[in-house]
């Protein structure tokens, strides 16, 4: 076993989880107004009129909870020039040809892109939620407005749980990932093949 680096901080990995468990409470609870189909799903949170409380503020929280990691990752999460080439040959990664990849940093192109479309689907989702969130703020809008608000609303969710997928998927794709949010660390290899411009700069402080 190669030696371990410390990747996540305990408080950056109880604040993803955080997050984590607020998303499946704000997507579960959402999904029961999404089709009458998935009405089901409101039996998880004591009945239509709780799901129709609760879904709001658990909404709020999981926005809260992301904007822990946005402050916190912000900076290791802006593209840059190799992001370009990396986008590239993304095609021969995904074919299993991890060798040709450009060298990368703490974060690759594709978790760059997962994270802005994330930032991106909870602003929409955060800003038309109040929009039509009654009693407290919907008398500010015209019911036209509340319907564009609804739209964009389903919408915004849509991308983000399809992003959540892709962001799940590849943590388990790419073996030894998924313990760096459960144990905070990843192995040197997995460090030197995955990001070896980020393990240079753990390991020689460049
Ligand atoms: C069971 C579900 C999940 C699993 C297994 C999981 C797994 C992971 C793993 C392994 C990492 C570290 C990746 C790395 O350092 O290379 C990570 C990072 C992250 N995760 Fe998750 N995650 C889950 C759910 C979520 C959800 C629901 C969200 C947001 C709505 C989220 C947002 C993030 C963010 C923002 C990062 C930091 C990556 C970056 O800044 O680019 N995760 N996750």
């Amino acid at each position: 076993m190669s030696k371990l680096i410390r990747r996540y901080s305990d408080g950056e990995r109880l604040n993803h989880w955080a997050l984590a468990i607020f998303f499946f409470l704000a997507g579960l609870s959402g999904l029961a107004f999404f089709h009458p189909s998935l009405f089901f799903f409101s039996h998880l949170f004591g009945g239509g009129a709780w799901a129709r409380i609760l879904h709001p503020f658990l909404g709020v929280l999981m926005v809260l909870s992301f904007l822990g990691l946005f402050f916190r990752l912000w900076k290791d999460n802006l593209f840059d020039e190799r992001d370009r080439e990396w986008r590239r040959n993304a095609g021969r990664m995904l074919r299993g040809d991890k060798a040709g990849m450009p060298p990368v940093g703490k974060y690759n192109a594709g978790q760059k892109t997962v994270f802005w479309l994330m930032v991106l689907s909870l602003l929409v989702l955060l800003v038309t939620g109040f929009m039509f969130w009654r009693p407290w703020f919907a008398p500010y809008f015209t019911i036209g407005v509340m319907r564009v608000a609804v739209l964009l609303h389903s919408i915004a969710a849509v991308v983000l749980v399809l992003t959540v997928i892709v962001h799940i998927y590849a943590a388990i794709w790419v073996k030894g990932t998924v313990r760096a949010m459960t144990r905070g660390t990843v192995s040197e290899a997995w460090a030197r093949q995955n990001h070896p411009l980020w393990h240079r700069e753990v390991t020689q402080g460049k």
